[in-house]
């Protein structure tokens, strides 16, 4: 097993992608904190722990505003009390809305940065903090494809992974003295909740094809497996840098 006894902190796993992440570090043998943002989610969350461990043992919902610095702290507090340390963060947590740059309100803006890069800080910011202390630590964060490809419509949420980027490359840099590492994860189009406003629409699903070579959307469980092998000790000598997961995406099949 890949994560055996590691002890994981999940931002955003109720549903799609940190939802298969902490189900396959549950497989691996980690014990996984899955953090949901609020009560519809709740029940999701709950599906999720019983999914790793129907005992409770190896994993518990923890509701969290990763925006909120407070309940972030409380959340890794949390963390830290039921099992003991934190070995492995995935900063997985994220939000997106379609809206041209123009008429773009300030809190839409404020509210994707808050979640997709101040969140990742914090959360980052807290955990690190036990993994310096035990010397050792993986960092991932949940980046995209759009950390580097333009996409009309959602500069709030580019500007969300740019910073991403940047802060992980950083943070890498000044964390690997402590023996932690932080890696980013760049999925392209996955079958998840938060692309549902494209896979209900069969013309636009088809146009989101087209940009990919393989042809199709990934499936969740496809960035699990990526983040469960980067988190583990296969990835050891992984910091600093993005790992694509895109089906070919960002080859811009479309150029011609
Ligand atoms: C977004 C998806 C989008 C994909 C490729 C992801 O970061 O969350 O909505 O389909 O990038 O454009």
């Amino acid at each position: 097993m890949l994560l055996d006894g590691r002890r994981t902190l999940i931002t955003g796993a109720s549903s799609g992608i940190g939802k298969a992440t902490a189900i396959r570090f549950g497989a691996e043998g980690a014990s996984v904190c899955v953090n949901y943002y609020a009560d519809p989610e709740k029940p999701d969350a709950d599906a999720v722990c019983a999914a790793i461990d129907p005992s409770g043992k190896r994993a518990f919902a923890f509701q969290a505003d990763v925006g909120d610095e407070q309940q972030v702290t409380a959340m890794v507090a949390a963390v830290v009390e039921r099992f003991g340390g934190i070995d492995v963060l995935v900063n997985n947590a994220g939000i997106e809305k379609q809206v041209a740059t123009l008429e773009m309100p300030l809190d839409l803006w404020n509210a994707v940065l808050r979640t997709n890069l101040t969140g990742a800080f914090l959360c980052l910011r807290e955990a690190g903090k036990h993994m310096a202390a035990a010397k050792s630590g993986v960092i991932v964060n949940m980046s995209s494809v759009h950390e580097f490809i333009p996409w009309p419509g959602f500069a709030h949420y580019c500007a969300s992974k740019g910073g991403l980027k940047l802060l992980t490359q950083t943070v890498a840099r000044e964390l690997a003295p402590l023996g932690i590492r932080c890696v980013n994860v760049a999925p392209g189009a996955i079958a998840t909740p938060i692309n549902t406003f494209v896979l209900d629409d069969p013309e636009a699903k088809h146009t989101v094809e087209e940009e990919i070579p393989l042809g199709r959307f990934g499936q969740p469980e496809e960035i699990a497996g990526a983040v469960a092998w980067l988190a583990s000790d296969q990835g050891d000598y992984v910091t600093g840098t993005t790992l694509v997961v895109d089906g070919g995406m960002s080859t811009y099949p479309k150029f011609i």
